[in-house]
């Protein structure tokens, strides 16, 4: 019957970009101490789209796999977040909808508000599966985080996207029906319908953010969620990964709690960043949440937008052994702003799932781009008034071919 099995996440994929920025040369075109981005920012690299890939491209190469492992029987929906959207009108799901051949029997849909939005369309997900429990839903999160060259918000670029195949009885996470949430209408972060870039006051922007979790998590003790003390790891929502760091400081500060605050693994020798991470019950010292397992990919990913809080997600189901029956803390937060923290628990056999060879793969494959290659890149901006052909260059499954009569195409590559 509807509402008894559990519901949540039955399989997650991550993909990102062609190519790569490394911070270390970045900071040498600069002339800035590289320590300013690893351990400042908690960055080590970003991806960085080539001219035949975006937000669509991405989104079928994490979608791809796990269509081929899950069939589509019973997939209705397709929930598309992104705030990198190609069009205005048409949603960005469609293209991946074609490029994956998946039936017509579905709806498909774009969902926005900033980095956020990703868990509203898991949320809407597990609502339609509460309701059809038959019925299964691809949600994904794809976005391309841009910044105007020479600006502190710079560095925090990235790529990628996650795809979650949502249903009942999943393999890997359960969601819990109890959420915290927070709304404000703020000018944090934004991007106007004539920029490619993103306009940010980025002092605010932090204190939003933190301030948003302040709202989420007092809604959800108001709402009789879960106390610290019960959630065995936090994620959060990841513009860099030191911003997860101040996140955990700042929820430390609400909860009384003494939560390990390293984004570098084994930095406090509570963890060496490939194994588990300890529950704390009958260990010394501050408690080990999986802040620095579940950051090791997004410090290379850069910002991800939609899809970051994800990518930690499977940064931690990646790397940490000890996650079976075990509470999750996911913090989302969109500038503009809104926040959710909901708890989800981790289904015993998830690490039989692992993608760690693959993800970490595909980040090594990326091609570095120079300094002065990456900036004749970003400035590049395709204009969609003229028909044109973009060169083959992704490595990734599918590309974008260019611009005819206005409408972007698409084709396997
Ligand atoms: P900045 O100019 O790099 O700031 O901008 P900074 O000069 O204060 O330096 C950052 C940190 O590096 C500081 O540490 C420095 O001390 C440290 P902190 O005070 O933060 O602990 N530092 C060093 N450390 C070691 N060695 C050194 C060194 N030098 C300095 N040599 C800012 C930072 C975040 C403002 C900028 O990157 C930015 O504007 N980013 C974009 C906005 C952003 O990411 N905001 C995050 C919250 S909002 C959000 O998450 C939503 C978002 O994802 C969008 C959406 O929702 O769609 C952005």
């Amino acid at each position: 019957a509807a509402g008894t099995a559990p519901i949540g996440i039955d399989d997650i994929e991550l993909a990102t970009s062609h190519h790569v920025v490394r911070l270390d040369d970045f900071a040498e075109a600069n002339g800035t101490d590289p320590a300013k981005f690893h351990l400042g920012l908690g960055q080590d690299e970003f991806s960085f789209p080539a001219p035949d890939e975006d937000v669509v491209t991405m989104a079928a190469a994490a979608a791809a796999p796990i269509i081929a492992r899950n069939g589509t029987e019973g997939i209705r929906t397709l929930l598309f977040a992104t705030e990198s959207g190609i069009d205005q009108s048409k949603a960005a799901g469609m293209a991946v909808h074609s490029l994956l051949d998946l039936p017509s029997q579905m709806r498909v849909v774009e969902f926005k508000e900033a980095c956020y939005s990703a868990t509203a369309a898991l949320q809407a997900a597990v609502g339609i599966v509460t309701r059809s429990p038959g019925q299964r839903v691809l949600v994904i999160a794809s976005d391309v985080a841009r910044y105007e060259l020479d600006t502190p918000g710079e560095p925090t670029q990235g790529a990628g996207a996650v795809a979650m195949l949502v249903s009942a009885d999943p393999k890997l996470l359960e969601i819990e029906p109890v959420s915290g949430l927070n709304s404000a209408d703020v000018d944090d972060f934004w991007r106007p319908n004539d920029s490619t870039t993103a306009i940010v006051d980025g002092a605010l922007s932090v204190t939003a953010y933190l301030d948003a979790l302040t709202g989420a998590w007092t809604d959800l003790a108001a709402q009789s969620g879960p106390a610290m003390s019960e959630i065995d790891r936090v994620l959060y929502h990841q513009p860099f990964t030191k911003m997860a760091k101040k996140a955990q400081v700042h929820l430390a500060g609400l909860t009384g709690e003494d939560l390990d605050t390293e984004i570098v693994a084994g930095a406090s020798g509570t963890g060496d960043g490939t194994g588990a991470g300890t529950s704390g019950a009958d260990s010394a010292g501050p408690r080990d949440t999986g802040l620095a397992t579940s950051t090791l990919y997004n410090r290379r990913l850069g910002n991800s937008y939609t899809a970051s809080l994800y990518a930690g997600l499977c940064s931690l189901l990646d790397h940490d052994e000890d996650l079976a029956g075990r509470r999750i803390g996911f913090f989302s937060y969109g500038s503009g702003s809104v926040g959710e923290f909901f708890t989800a628990r981790v289904v015993p056999g998830y690490e039989q799932h692992s993608r760690r060879q693959s993800v970490t793969d595909a980040l090594d494959a990326r091609v570095p781009l120079s300094i002065d290659a990456y900036r004749a890149l970003h400035a590049a901006e395709l204009s969609s008034t003229e028909d044109v052909s973009t060169p083959k260059v992704t490595a990734g499954p599918f590309r974008f071919a260019g611009v005819r009569d206005r409408a972007r195409l698409y084709e396997r590559a």
